[in-house]
């Protein structure tokens, strides 16, 4: 999923699913800046708390849905998401630069996802490709939202 944002060390980006934030180091360690949201609390204030044990001081972190992606520092050079939606929220095609790429699981059954591949042409076109079949975690949204 990394390869696929094709990173070349001066984007911003924008991660969905910070988990235990072992991605968001990776990204961290490939691009300028990643902006990372969690939706789970417990998760998120972990990773925050870890990765600022580690040194990385080009992170942001958010707790919360992340279906909204992160207006206010958008447009983001490259977005990748470790959870499934039905389908991609339209608000992350929005926040994604011009040039940019999407890389996230798509499906609305645990057993029938793919991983997709969306880039943004220079002209705001879309081109989106499939790198095949997976099995993440559902997108989920915060109960009571
Ligand atoms: C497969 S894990 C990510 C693992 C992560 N890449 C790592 O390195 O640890 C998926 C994460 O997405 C989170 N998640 C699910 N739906 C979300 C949403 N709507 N917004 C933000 N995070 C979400 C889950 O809580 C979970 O931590």
């Amino acid at each position: 999923m990394t390869e696929a944002l094709e990173l070349g060390g001066g984007e911003r980006v924008l991660e969905i699913g910070t988990g235990c934030g072992y991605q968001t180091a990776v990204l961290a360690e490939l691009a300028r800046e990643v902006f990372t949201i969690e939706l789970e609390e417990v998760l998120g204030v972990a990773a925050r708390e870890r990765l600022g044990r580690l040194g990385y001081g080009n992170v942001e972190f958010w707790i919360g849905d992340g279906s909204g992606g992160w207006p206010e520092a958008a447009p983001f050079d490259a977005i990748l998401a470790a959870a499934a939606p039905a389908r991609i929220p339209p608000r992350l095609l929005d926040q994604l630069a011009r040039g940019g790429r999407l890389c996230m699981p798509v499906g609305d059954d645990v057993r029938d996802q793919e991983l997709v591949v969306v880039h943004k042409r220079s002209d705001g076109t879309l081109a989106r490709t499939s790198l095949g079949g997976v099995r993440f975690v559902p997108f989920r949204a915060k109960p009571g939202s």
